[in-house]
């Protein structure tokens, strides 16, 4: 069963290839993007996590820290991180649960039967400071994720958290935004969104984006 949006991400200890953490205490301020793989030593997970590596400042800049998982044990990681490393040209800089029993897989959700008993699928949290759970991507173990996409979804996360906007279809960060069909007062519209909007419908108001 898979976590519902809204709910508190479950808190677990457990080891990884920097040491144990406690996750919530681990997660402190920032949003966590965790994410799972199917397995270690396989060719589209040396590729993501490699990714991810190089995306630390950007990660840094949205507050948010990455944390993997599949259910190999720690030398499994531990050694398969000089694979990433060579083999990416990257310094891996998050840590990587290991999960030999699938207790956090479990708990997750991260496990989808239909598709492998006994391996993690692609599945990705996004857990913002409160500890809930804001969004989550499930893909299959074949099909390797565009974590570009995955930042843009935290950064619609966080703008749609701090103004009454909501992001239209294939939004970036600077793109214009929609005003959220709740505000209805012209005087409440005029002093949120003073750089103007479009009406194309009393529904869809598009408006540049507040925050740039
Ligand atoms: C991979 O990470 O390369 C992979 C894992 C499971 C199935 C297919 C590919």
């Amino acid at each position: 069963m898979s976590l519902k949006l809204g709910t508190t991400a479950p808190d677990f200890e457990a080891e990884t290839t920097e040491g144990p953490i406690k996750f919530h205490e681990w997660a402190g301020d920032r949003w966590v993007l965790f994410f799972s793989h199917p397995a270690d030593y396989t060719p589209v997970c040396t590729t993501e996590l490699g990714f991810v590596a190089t995306l630390k400042d950007d990660l840094a800049k949205r507050g948010c820290k990455a944390l993997a998982l599949s259910v190999d044990p720690i030398d499994s990681h531990k050694g398969w991180v000089k694979d990433i490393e060579e083999t990416q040209g990257v310094t891996m800089n998050f840590p990587i649960v290991a999960d030999p029993d699938a207790k956090v897989a479990e708990l997750y959700g991260m496990i989808h039967p239909e598709e492998n008993a006994k391996l993690t699928v692609r599945s990705v949290f996004f857990i913002d400071p409160n500890k809930k759970v804001r969004a989550t991507l499930t893909y299959p173990p074949a099909t390797g994720r565009n974590f570009f996409e995955l930042l843009r979804v935290l950064d619609g996360l966080q703008l749609t958290d701090s103004h009454s906007v909501a992001t239209p279809a294939n939004w970036e960060d600077g793109g214009d935004v929609v005003i959220v069909p709740s505000i209805t007062d012209p005087k409440v519209i005029a002093d949120k969104f003073p750089k103007g909007h479009k009406e194309l419908k009393p529904y869809l108001r598009i408006t540049p984006q507040p925050n740039k």
